[in-house]
C-alpha cells in the first residue's frame, strides 16, 4: 500500500539540533539552470549536442534557456539569502571558460563567475564550487572526451585557471559531481551525454575522471592555500531482494560497481578485485602511479543521497549486472525513486565503518513531485517539505551517534532542466515558470526559511 506522506507523523526538528557552524545550503548546476548557452563566448557542451538529438530528452527540451540564471542570478541569490542559507553550491560551466585555441581562457566566462561569487559573499553565502557537473566542452568530446587520457590534463588546467581566478574568495572546491553518472549514464546505458553505450568506454571514463580529481587537488591547493577540496559521489545503500545466495551475490556485485568502485580507489585501496575480475577485458587501462594519485587525500567527502536499491540476480545479463527490483509497497517520488530517510543513516554508517572518510557533507538530497501552481501563486508541496524534514531528522540522529557530517545542501534551489527528463521533473524549493521565468517560492522553501530562522 502506498503511504500518504501527509498522514505520517512528522519528526520535530530545529536548527538548534545541529552544530552552530553547520552549513545550510542548496545545490545547483550550471547546465541545469544557466541557459544563455550561446552568449559571451560560451562554446558548445556535450549536453547541447545530446539534447539536440531527437529522443534523448523526454520532453524534447534542452538547457538552452533553462532558468536563465546567467542573467537572473542576483534574483536567485536574493532568494537563497532570504531563505537564510549560509552556503551555496554551484557549478562552473567549463564551456564558458574553454577557449578552442587553447591559449587564454574566456575572460567573459571568468568575469561571470567572479561577479556571481562576489554576489554570494555579499549575501552571506559561502561559495561551494563544483568544477565538473557534466557539461564537457563538445570539442573535447570530439577528441574522445573522458575516454581519452589527454582530457585529464585539460581538466587539471581548467581547475588551475578557476582556482587561480576565484581562489581569493572560494575556499571550497568539489572536483567532480557523481562520477558514476558521468561514466555509466554517459557511456554505458547512454541516457546522458554523450550517449555512448559501451561498458569498456564507461570504465575508462570512470578511471580518467577519478584520476583527474586526484591530479587537480594539489593544483587547487597550490593556488588556494586554505582550500578545502573534495568530490561529490552518488551513493546508494543496497540490500538483497531475498536471502537466496544468487541475490546476495548479485547485491555484492551491484554494490561493487555502484559504490565500492569509487570509494575503494579514493580511499587508497585500488579498484575492488572481485569486480575487476568480472570486468575481464573491459577493465580500464591503469598506468603506474594512477592509483596513488586517485587516493590523494581529500578534505571532505560529498555524499549525494537520493534512494536505496533492492537487488536480485539477473540470470540473462552480463556477469557483472544485477537487477534492481522495484518493490511494490514503497513510498516513491514522482520519479519513482524510493523515499527512504533511514537509508541515509544506513549509508552514512556504512561509509564510516568501511572507509573512515574525511568529514562528510551531504552535497545533494531532494525529491520531485507533481507541483501545482495555484491561482493565488502558491505551491503547496507538502510531500517535498516532509521529505526534507524526515531526512534531516535522520541526519540529526546519526550525527548524535558520532558520525561527522558538517553540512547539508538541498537539491535544489529552484526547478531546472532535469537532464534526460527535461523540465518534467521539478526538484526546486522555488517554482520556475519556464515560459515567463517567474520564480515563486514553494511551501518547502518557506519551510526551509522558517527552519533556518528558528531556534539556533
Ligand atoms: C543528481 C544530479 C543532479 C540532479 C539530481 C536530481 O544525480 O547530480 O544534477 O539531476 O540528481
Amino acid at each position: 500500500m502506498k503511504t500518504n506522506p501527509q498522514s505520517l507523523p512528522l519528526p520535530n526538528i530545529e536548527r538548534s539540533d545541529f552544530a552552530q557552524d553547520f552549513l545550510w545550503g542548496c545545490s545547483t548546476s550550471s547546465y541545469q539552470i544557466e541557459g544563455a548557452s550561446d552568449v559571451d563566448g560560451r562554446v558548445e557542451s556535450i549536453w547541447d549536442r545530446f539534447s539536440a538529438q531527437p529522443g534523448n530528452i523526454s520532453d524534447g527540451s534542452s538547457g538552452k534557456f533553462a532558468c536563465d540564471h546567467y542573467h537572473r542570478w542576483p534574483e536567485d541569490l536574493d532568494i537563497a539569502h532570504e531563505f537564510g542559507l549560509n552556503a551555496y553550491r554551484f557549478s562552473i560551466a567549463w564551456p564558458r571558460i574553454f577557449s578552442e585555441n587553447g591559449s587564454k581562457p574566456n575572460q567573459k566566462g571568468l568575469d561571470f563567475y567572479s561577479r556571481m561569487v562576489d554576489g554570494m559573499l555579499e549575501r552571506g553565502l559561502q561559495p561551494w564550487a563544483t568544477l565538473y557537473h557534466w557539461d564537457l566542452p563538445q570539442v573535447l568530446q570530439d577528441r574522445g572526451g573522458w575516454a581519452e587520457r589527454s582530457t585529464i590534463a585539460q581538466f587539471v588546467e581548467f581547475a588551475d585557471v578557476m582556482s587561480h581566478h576565484l581562489g581569493d574568495r572560494v575556499r571550497n572546491w568539489i572536483t567532480h559531481n557523481e562520477p558514476w553518472c558521468t561514466a555509466m549514464h554517459g557511456n554505458w546505458d547512454g541516457v546522458h551525454a554523450p550517449g555512448n553505450k559501451n561498458f569498456k568506454t564507461a570504465l575508462q571514463v570512470c578511471h580518467h575522471v577519478l584520476l583527474s580529481h586526484g591530479l587537480a587537488i594539489p593544483v587547487i591547493k597550490a593556488n588556494v592555500p586554505d582550500a578545502k577540496v573534495g568530490i561529490a559521489l552518488s551513493l546508494h545503500p543496497v540490500r538483497a531482494a531475498s536471502t537466496a545466495q544468487v541475490d546476495v551475490d548479485a547485491t555484492v556485485r551491484h554494490d561493487g560497481l555502484r559504490n565500492r568502485w569509487f570509494l575503494d580507489p579514493l580511499h587508497g585501496r585500488g579498484y575492488p578485485q572481485d569486480i575487476w575480475q568480472l570486468c575481464g577485458s573491459d577493465a580500464p587501462v591503469v598506468e603506474p602511479g594512477d592509483l596513488a594519485a586517485i587516493a590523494t587525500p581529500v578534505d571532505f567527502l560529498g555524499v549525494n543521497y537520493y534512494f536505496p536499491e533492492v537487488i536480485a540476480n539477473a540470470p540473462d545479463a552480463t556477469p557483472i549486472q544485477a537487477k534492481v527490483i522495484v518493490m511494490p509497497d514503497r513510498e516513491r517520488t514522482a520519479f519513482g525513486w524510493e523515499v527512504a530517510p533511514e537509508g541515509l543513516a544506513t549509508l552514512l554508517k556504512r561509509i564510516i565503518q568501511d572507509y573512515q572518510p574525511a568529514p562528510i557533507y551531504i552535497t545533494e538530497n531532494g525529491s520531485t513531485y507533481e507541483d501545482v501552481l495555484e491561482e493565488d501563486g502558491s505551491i503547496n508541496d507538502v510531500e517535498r517539505r516532509n521529505y526534507f524534514i524526515r531526512h534531516l531528522a535522520v541526519l540529526r540522529d546519526v550525527i548524535a551517534q558520532g558520525i561527522v557530517v558538517k553540512g547539508y545542501f538541498a537539491w535544489s534551489l529552484m526547478d531546472n532542466f532535469e537532464w534526460a527528463e527535461g523540465y518534467r521533473r521539478r526538484f526546486g524549493m522555488v517554482y520556475v515558470d519556464f515560459a515567463t521565468q517567474k520564480r515563486s517560492v514553494k511551501s518547502s522553501g518557506y519551510w526551509y526559511a522558517r527552519f533556518l530562522k528558528g531556534k539556533r
